[in-house]
């Protein structure tokens, strides 16, 4: 099972993808992760990348889709996978398809996790990451059972770089102007799903299952 899971910053697409990686056993790609990874390692792509993610830009198209359209192609991958912030432009959407159709494969969902602007704010500004293995918390709606731990691994919980409150604003801008689009793209191709996500986490994520099929 192939499924991109779509949605504005926060709505929800990194703690669904877990789960879903989860349950169907297929890897959770989130490039945004990947880039957190690059930056902590001090990579070439992580000091480019770090540019524009710390102002609430995307990084540009050519720095994200081979990356993409290499990782996808590993033996892991064979089974299906979530894509979790990819695509997040049409010419990335474009990249995928070509990429999928030389290898005679497609996309099979889109899921769009829908969340009004109003309600985004608030999440980031609770969002604890664990940078080590990636886990993401919320101080009120998810909360680790020890404050500022990670209950996974154990390691020390920050507040991101970027989800600072004018940060947040520039990403819900940018993902109007250039993702959302993404939404009429998949409904054209009919592979356009579309969850509430301002329900309880559980919710989002049964109504997903009964997307996917259990
Ligand atoms: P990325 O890491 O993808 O960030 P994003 O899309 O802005 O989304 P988030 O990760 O912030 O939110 P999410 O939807 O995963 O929500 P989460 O599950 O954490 O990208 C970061 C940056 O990298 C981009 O700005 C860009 O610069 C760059 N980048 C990445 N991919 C790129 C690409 N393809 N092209 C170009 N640039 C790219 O949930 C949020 C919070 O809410 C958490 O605290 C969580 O616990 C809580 N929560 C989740 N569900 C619920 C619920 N149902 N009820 C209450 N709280 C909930
Ligand atoms: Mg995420
Ligand atoms: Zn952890």
């Amino acid at each position: 099972m192939k499924i991109i899971m779509l949605g504005a910053p926060g709505a929800g697409k990194g703690t669904q993808a877990k789960q879903i990686a989860g349950k169907y056993n297929i890897p959770h790609i989130s490039t945004g992760d990947i880039f957190r990874a690059n930056i902590k390692e001090g990579t070439e792509l992580g000091k480019k990348a770090k540019e524009y993610m710390d102002q609430g830009l995307l990084v540009p198209d050519e720095l994200t889709c081979d990356l993409v359209v290499d990782r996808i192609q590993q033996d892991d991958c064979k089974g299906g996978f979530v894509l979790d912030g990819f695509p997040r432009t049409i010419p990335q959407a474009e990249a995928l398809d070509a990429a999928l159709t030389k290898l005679g494969q497609k996309m099979d969902y889109a899921i769009d996790v829908d969340v009004p602007d109003e309600n985004i704010v608030n999440r980031m500004g609770g969002r604890r990451a664990c940078i080590n293995c990636g886990a993401t918390y919320h101080i009120v709606s998810i909360p680790p059972k020890k404050e500022g731990v990670c209950d996974t691994c154990g390691n020390e919980l920050v507040l991101r770089d970027d989800d600072k409150p004018e940060t947040v604003q520039k990403r819900l801008n940018v993902y109007h102007e250039q993702t959302q689009p993404l939404i009429d793209y998949y409904t054209k191709q009919g592979i356009l799903k579309s969850v509430d996500g301002t329900q309880p986490m559980e919710d989002v994520f049964a109504s997903i299952v009964k997307i996917l099929g259990a």
